[in-house]
């Protein structure tokens, strides 16, 4: 049923009880009602504590805070999506207004917070956005790093002797803050006096102070708005400096219009809070976080290449933003719910980002997470947070520094508290403790010099590999091994679905291969992969069978598919060639599980070289047809596929030569119905003079990227601060897809089938380019 609020019961219940029929007559849950995000078990575990809402009632009425509240993933997105519709108007607004005296006090300052990036609407926002965002694109930032790494190295020097720390009083509040203010180009105030500012700049736009804290949190907040100002007046004498503010005062001289004064005092102020608050919050929940995985501690001690990922996964898990607002400018609906315009939303992204819906195991802590970086701490949109790759960086830097020089450092016994408030997050305190005696560094200076490089945007699914222990091999054919590999501290490993692959890197010849997964995708217990022995092996499969044992550790990516079996089809051919057996094995397994109609062909030289086959018989009795050449069974595709038939799927793994004369073969098919794997891509390295330049405009973001000639698209979004997955850029994966609006792409990938090319809404964005050097409208 959908609710019908009304928006003339001004100062009660919004909701239009004659339309409703609960029993009591107040369609309000039990939960919604006591719904207090002011309450410790909101700010303790906001997503735990909306658990309720995410599985059952997304979008509900708070009695308590007078907003609808909105907890879901794609509801979230969307409205994000939709800023003239949701607009951000309110996102700075007192959630709790303030008393006469209050307001007094902020009178007598002058305080005159003003639009920001954050809270100001179209058509104004987005000129300004342009006109100011350059210092945030990566390349800018790199210029940040030495800086940012000089800074968190001597704070960690000042208690590094210690045993003990308050990470938070000690360094991730100030490091921070002095990067913001390098940042911004403001001189280095007095810190615990900005710090203080800042917290109660918090208080006072999300939090719930009492009646008798409002005039003291006033009259900080007024001395921050005149110091802002101050700060600023003496910026204009000379703005030829290099910080943020500074070139917003040259801007400003280019166009007056769009850079106002009163926008950069507000910006002023909202920028130091921004830039340090959620970046100190977000790396303490982090820290925090991670030393309550100590598992997962060691894993990035041992490989600080897995770092960036897990800033990702931290900030999805554990984000120092847990929500937004935004007010309803026209009747609209939200899952299902009528919202009439003027209705205020708090939009719970800590929520969202433990959404069921959109990440798979979403309460697990996974460092490897293919799709962590969809987290929506920062935002999404023409509202995204600017400085989302400063924070990044900051957050690799400090987990570099701390891993590799206290690595045995834990936390102590401690409750950790939260200052009160809708939207920002992180503890208060962090304690933290190690034996000083053990510090690496003592023994070993040299740790000081290594540094792992940083990386500058959304991490890359390259670098999150994962370390297995080969638990055995066996002989599985003639020339073919098949591998059991393990978690090292036998723990589960992640689940994994037929299709899916891994890339194994071969020790230290810096060759990686890729290796579909066998076995039963239930069983989390081992990944297995059978290996050929290739008569022209380029190194993978020679040193997989000459130089790995058991017990041996091996560094692997993945899982990840990109041949994914089609659950809903109601009947499907599998055709396996050779060790092409591997990905189809375990699709055909799923398929008996699902009661789908299959037979599986199984093509090899004989059945001394066909791994698997005695257990595939056995599973698959009937269903399996073998085909052994030397047995004179050789494989007649026309007769094994029959008549084109729009209800039967094709799925083919192995030699080259097979899928092409199957491909010959489907010619009159269905044009989707023959799915094949792609290992190798066919794309060429960019030439930029066979190339041609193009335009996107981002309808999400409000932005038009240029894309040199030399450019990937993918590239251009990312110099332009736009996250896109991606993890193959060859056009192999598909994890890279975006959605297009208008203009003809020219598709260079192999994983959308001509069908999907012709509908022209999707394209891969590290190989495709704009048809014709055109332009395209994308939905970013
Ligand atoms: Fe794999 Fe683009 S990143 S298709």
């Amino acid at each position: 049923m959908s609710q019908s609020p009304s928006p003339s019961r001004a100062g009660g219940c919004p909701i239009d009880h004659s339309a409703l029929r609960a029993p009591d007559g107040c369609p309000v849950s039990h939960n919604a009602a006591a719904f207090d995000p002011f309450e410790d078990g909101y700010q303790q575990d906001p997503p735990d504590y909306v658990r309720w809402s995410r599985e059952q009632e997304p979008v509900f009425y708070s009695p308590k805070l007078g907003y609808w509240v909105v907890t879901r993933y794609a509801d979230i997105k969307a409205i994000f999506r939709d800023n003239l519709t949701f607009s951000p108007a309110i996102a700075l607004e007192k959630i709790t207004p303030t008393g006469d005296e209050a307001n007094a006090v902020l009178a007598s300052y002058g305080y005159a917070m003003n639009r920001t990036l954050v809270n100001e609407d179209e058509p104004a926002h987005m000129p300004r956005r342009r006109a100011l965002m350059e210092p945030f694109t990566p390349a800018e930032l790199a210029h940040h790093e030495p800086m940012v790494r000089q800074l968190t190295r001597e704070y960690v020097d000042r208690f590094i002797d210690d045993g003990r720390a308050d990470l938070v009083d000690q360094m991730l509040w100030e490091v921070p803050l002095t990067v913001a203010l390098h940042f911004l180009g403001v001189p280095e105030e007095d810190m615990d006096l900005l710090r203080q500012y800042s917290i109660a700049h918090t208080v006072n736009t999300w939090g719930r102070p009492k009646p008798e804290e409002q005039v003291a949190v006033a009259h900080a907040v007024g001395n921050f708005w005149q110091l802002a100002g101050k700060i600023l007046d003496k910026m204009r004498e000379d703005p030829s400096g290099p910080g943020w503010m500074q070139y917003g005062l040259r801007k400003q001289r280019e166009l007056p219009e769009v850079v106002t004064d009163s926008y950069l005092h507000s910006m002023m102020m909202a920028g130091i809070v921004a830039a340090h608050e959620t970046t100190a919050n977000a790396s303490a929940n982090a820290i925090k976080l991670l030393l309550q995985h100590p598992d997962v501690w060691r894993e990035i001690c041992e490989d600080p290449a897995l770092i960036p990922n897990a800033v990702e996964e931290c900030l999805r898990h554990n984000g120092s933003v847990a929500a937004w607002r935004r007010i309803v400018t026209r009747d609209t609906e939200v899952g299902g719910i009528a919202l009439p315009a003027g209705t205020k939303l708090l939009i719970v992204t800590s929520s969202a980002n433990h959404d069921e819906q959109h990440f798979a195991d979403a309460d697990l802590f996974d460092i490897r997470r293919d799709n962590a970086s969809d987290q929506l701490t920062f935002g999404y949109g023409s509202h995204q947070c600017m400085g989302k790759n400063l924070a990044r960086m900051e957050m690799q830097i400090f987990l570099e520094e701390l891993t590799r020089r206290l690595p045995h450092m834990r936390l102590a016994e401690q409750r950790f508290t939260y200052v009160p408030n809708t939207s920002f997050r992180g503890p208060e305190h962090l304690r933290v403790e190690w034996d000083p005696a053990r510090n690496p560094e003592r023994n070993d200076p040299s740790v000081l010099s290594t540094r792992a490089s940083v990386r500058i945007g959304e991490p890359s699914g390259h670098a999150a590999s994962r370390t297995v222990v080969v638990e055995h091999i066996d002989p599985a054919a003639d020339g073919v091994v098949r591998l059991h590999l393990a978690s090292p501290d036998g723990k589960a490993l992640p689940r994994w679905s037929p299709g899916s692959h891994i890339d194994v890197e071969c020790g230290n010849t810096g060759i990686s291969r890729q290796y579909s997964l066998c076995g039963d995708p239930a069983n989390t217990g081992a990944f297995e992969i059978a290996v050929l022995r290739e008569t022209e092996s380029r190194g993978g499969s020679a040193w997989i069978h000459d130089s790995v044992r058991r017990g041996d550790r091996l560094k692997i990516r993945g899982p990840r598919n990109h041949f994914r079996l089609d659950e809903g089809c109601r009947k499907a051919i599998f055709i396996a060639g050779g060790i092409g057996v591997t990905p189809v094995s375990a699709m055909a397994r799923r398929a008996r599980e699902l009661g789908i109609d299959y037979t599986f062909h199984y093509c090899g030289r004989s059945r001394s070289a066909m791994a698997m086959l005695d257990e595939l018989v056995a599973l698959h009795g009937e269903r399996l047809r073998v085909h052994a050449r030397d047995a004179g069974q050789r494989a007649d595709f026309a007769e094994i596929l029959g008549a084109p038939d729009a209800d039967t799927q094709i799925y083919a793994c192995g030699p080259a030569r097979m899928i092409e004369a199957l491909e010959a073969q489907c010619a009159a098919w269905p044009e989707d119905a023959l799915r094949v794997e792609h290992f190798v891509s066919a794309l060429g390295t960019l030439d930029p003079s066979k190339e041609q330049p193009f335009t996107v405009e981002l309808k999400d973001s409000g932005l038009t990227v240029e894309v040199p000639a030399g450019q990937t698209l993918l590239a251009a979004l990312r110099g332009a601060n736009i996250d896109v997955q991606s993890d193959c850029e060859e056009g192999l994966c598909g994890s890279c897809e975006v959605r297009v609006l208008a203009g003809d792409v020219d598709h260079r990938d192999v994983v959308l089938t001509r069908g999907e090319r012709e509908a022209n809404n999707r394209m891969m964005a590290c190989c495709s380019r704009a048809a014709r050097g055109g332009k395209l409208v994308l939905e970013l």
